[in-house]
């Protein structure tokens, strides 16, 4: 009997054993990224060149259809045809060399850095793509704060080469002085715009040829190392004195390869090439996959959880409804943290404590799907939401696990959302719910029970009018807006308790939030700070915290 346990257990224990190694080998094999950049840097071209790479599109021009109205794989609403914009984000999973990369795709606009911010949450690494003639701009500054604030590792890929653009030292010097981030060249080029000729590999002293490639092919880029005699055939002794001059400088005055510190977000590994010329794309793609963060442990509620851990853990960093009109379906798009996720799995539900079963899970490609059989950490999975996730949802089997939430941008702009057409409020209200579930919006209503119209609470002017565009072409309501004139928005830490306490207040107006929270709104930074001198103990908070436990109000 005795004999027979311990053969039991043994083989349960080699199985154990061989589960493990077959998840760690998987997750060895995972890297998982975010582009951020400026509106025009080129962050379409770029992913067109990398899913190219990776054989994932045949063809180019099959993610930005040319002479067209800006189309994405990953821009799939009529809006966003119509405007030119690229609003929402998908996944967009391929192989190459051997690896699985997971491109978190992110909306352009700025108006949508909410739903860039979610996708970030997602991400291990990313990819700051900067023009060089242009050097930081705005939103590329707003979105690197956000990997700042998560240390996510960050790559650095100046593009259009093949135009007159800055001087390199100048762009490091930038992010450097205004970013305080240290930088690492990891090759160097030899002029620029019409006389761009290549760069130096700094690791492997080659220089790799820039050929003009006819767009969309994939450039033959030649390798030559750098003292071989053709060399002086193919480039002006002038502008390779010049290159190898400044990286005598960078050797001697600037940072040293340093992976810990690349990882730990405090020093970037740059690149230069031209993603629509197809030059540096695959030298930049091998040396990411060489020095990207692998799926790192995240933050539970009970500390980091490792990647290797068996038992499958989750969370929901984004809700999308209608993504293929034609099935009116919603997605909540789950990033695998933890263990081995299959098909038909039966999970837990962190904030409800339900179990579910999930049984048609996706892989979403733009917007193509497919079901997928098991995925990995650092991989992503579409799941149907029949609305029973809210962003920063954490799913688990085995040991309790909850991951921290995603909070909220602190909305800035203020407006009811009117129903002229009483006959349609039942989807009025579904639409309103399904969009606030999804974070198209923040949504707050007014204190009083017979005002019923919602307050629809954006980051940026655009984002309503997506609201409204959903609303008629998904739900068929037409509806109107009605500005509020307020500005800032205000959680109250301790509730309706300490508001009740304060008594009345002036200058401002209160709200509540789905989760019957009291919002404070006032018209402009005065007023707040004044409310604030006047009540020096009241903790206000600029975003909504993070619930656990408990389901929203709905319309
Ligand atoms: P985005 O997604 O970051 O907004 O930028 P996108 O890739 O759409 O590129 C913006 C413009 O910059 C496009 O030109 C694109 O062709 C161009 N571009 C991208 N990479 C490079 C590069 O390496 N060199 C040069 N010279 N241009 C580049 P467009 O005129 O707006 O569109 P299209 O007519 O080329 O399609």
């Amino acid at each position: 009997m005795r004999l027979v346990n311990s053969a039991e257990e043994s083989s349960s224990s080699n199985q154990d054993e061989l589960f493990a190694a077959a998840l760690a080998q998987e997750v060895v094999r995972r890297r998982n990224f975010a582009i951020i950049s400026h509106p025009d840097a080129g962050k379409t071209t770029l992913t067109e060149k990398l899913l190219l790479y990776g054989g994932a599109i045949q063809q180019a021009g099959a993610v930005k259809a040319r002479g067209e109205q800006r189309k994405v794989t990953s821009d799939w609403m009529d809006l966003e045809k119509q405007r030119g914009i690229s609003i929402t984000s998908t996944v967009l999973q391929f192989d190459y060399s051997d690896t699985t990369i997971n491109l978190l795709d992110t909306p352009g606009h700025q108006d949508f850095s909410e739903d860039t911010y979610r996708t970030l949450a997602a991400a291990d690494n990313a990819v700051m793509l900067e023009d060089a003639a242009k050097g930081l701009e705005p939103q590329t500054r707003k979105l690197f704060e956000v990997c700042r604030m998560r240390q996510i590792p960050i790559f650095t890929f100046f593009n259009k080469m093949d135009r007159p653009g800055q001087e390199p030292l100048a762009l490091l010097d930038e992010i450097e002085a205004e970013l305080g981030l240290a930088t690492w060249a990891v090759n160097w080029p030899i002029g620029s715009g019409e006389q761009f000729r290549g760069v130096v590999d700094r690791r492997t002293k080659e220089v790799i040829l820039f050929d003009r490639a006819e767009r969309g092919k994939q450039s033959s880029e030649r390798h030559l190392a750098i003292n071989d005699p053709q060399l002086q055939n193919l480039v002006e002794d002038e502008l390779l004195d010049k290159a190898l001059e400044e990286i005598e400088l960078l050797e001697a005055a600037g940072s040293e390869m340093d992976l810990e510190l690349i990882h730990a977000g405090e020093l970037t590994p740059v690149f230069f090439g031209s993603a629509m010329t197809n030059f540096g794309v695959r030298p930049f793609l091998d040396a990411f996959l060489e020095m990207a963060q692998l799926p790192v442990a995240r933050i539970s509620s009970d500390g980091p959880v490792d990647p290797l851990t068996p038992n499958f853990s989750g969370f929901v960093f984004k809700l999308q409804a209608n993504m293929d009109p034609r099935h009116r379906d919603r997605v909540a798009f789950v990033r695998v943290c933890s263990g081995r996720f299959e098909k038909d799995m039966n999970v837990r539900h962190a904030r409800t404590g339900k179990m579910l079963r999930l049984s048609r899970p996706q892989k979403i490609f733009g917007q193509d799907r497919a079901v997928v059989d098991d995925a990995y950490p650092g991989d992503v999975i579409g799941l149907n939401n029949p609305g029973m996730f809210v962003i920063g949802d954490t799913l688990y089997t085995g040991k309790r696990v909850e991951y921290e939430g995603i909070p909220c941008f602190s909305p800035e702009i203020f407006s009811w959302l009117r129903n002229p057409n009483p006959s349609s409020f039942k989807n009025f209200r579904k639409g309103v719910n399904e969009l606030r579930e999804e974070g198209a919006v923040q949504i707050l209503y007014d204190t009083d029970q017979s005002k019923r119209d919602p307050i629809l609470a954006a980051v940026g002017q655009l984002q309503l009018e997506v609201v409204q565009h959903r609303l008629e072409n998904e739900y068929g309501v037409s509806t109107q807006l009605e500005p509020m004139g307020f500005q800032v928005a205000r959680w109250v830490t301790g509730g309706w308790t300490v508001l009740d306490e304060l008594g009345r207040i002036f200058n401002c107006k209160t709200v509540q939030d789905a989760w019957q929270r009291p919002v404070l709104l006032f018209k402009n930074d005065w007023n707040l700070s004044q409310l604030q001198e006047d009540h020096p103990d009241l903790e206000l908070c600029s975003v909504a915290p993070v619930v656990s436990g408990v389901d929203p109000i709905k319309l």
